[in-house]
């Protein structure tokens, strides 16, 4: 089944000049990008996007990061999408991140492990939603 998800492509991969690069590959594995917005990202709408981390102890420095600069937010859409963009992405933390995976190749660190992706179904509407409007999710 064609799924939808929702990448963003974080400040550590926008400021290297990896967004493009990144974009390809998911292209190559057959994915389309159905919609992308260049932008920064506020402080509101990164409290919402990453709600479900509020309380933990990474939640500051996460929001501040992801706030700190340009990202890539992406829609795409492919076979078994929402897995098959985080398998492409690899684990969090690029050092246990294989070869290959856009974490392995790009992360530096787990703050800095320059791609999200949406990690289910319902994950996947809501942050499409909140990022491209309801008529998208
Ligand atoms: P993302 O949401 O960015 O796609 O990453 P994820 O699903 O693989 O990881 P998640 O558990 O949702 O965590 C969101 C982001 O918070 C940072 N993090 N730091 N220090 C820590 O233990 C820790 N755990 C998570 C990472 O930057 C992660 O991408
Ligand atoms: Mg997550």
């Amino acid at each position: 089944m064609r799924e939808r998800t929702l990448i963003i492509i974080k400040p550590d991969g926008v400021e290297r000049g990896y967004a493009d690069q990144i974009l390809d590959r998911f292209k190559e594995k057959g994915f389309t990008i159905v919609e992308r917005r260049d932008m920064t990202i506020s402080r509101a709408l990164a409290e919402k996007h990453y709600a479900e981390h509020k309380g933990k102890p990474f939640y500051p420095s996460l929001v501040d990061y992801i706030t700190s600069g340009p990202v890539v937010v992406a829609i795409l859409e492919g076979e078994n999408g929402i897995a098959e963009a985080r398998a492409l992405m690899g684990p969090t933390d690029p050092q246990k991140a294989p070869p290959g995976t856009i974490r392995g190749d790009f992360g530096e660190s787990i703050d800095r492990n320059t791609i999200h992706g949406s990690d289910s179904p319902e994950s996947a509407r809501r942050e499409i939603a909140l990022f491209f409007g309801e008529d998208e999710a």
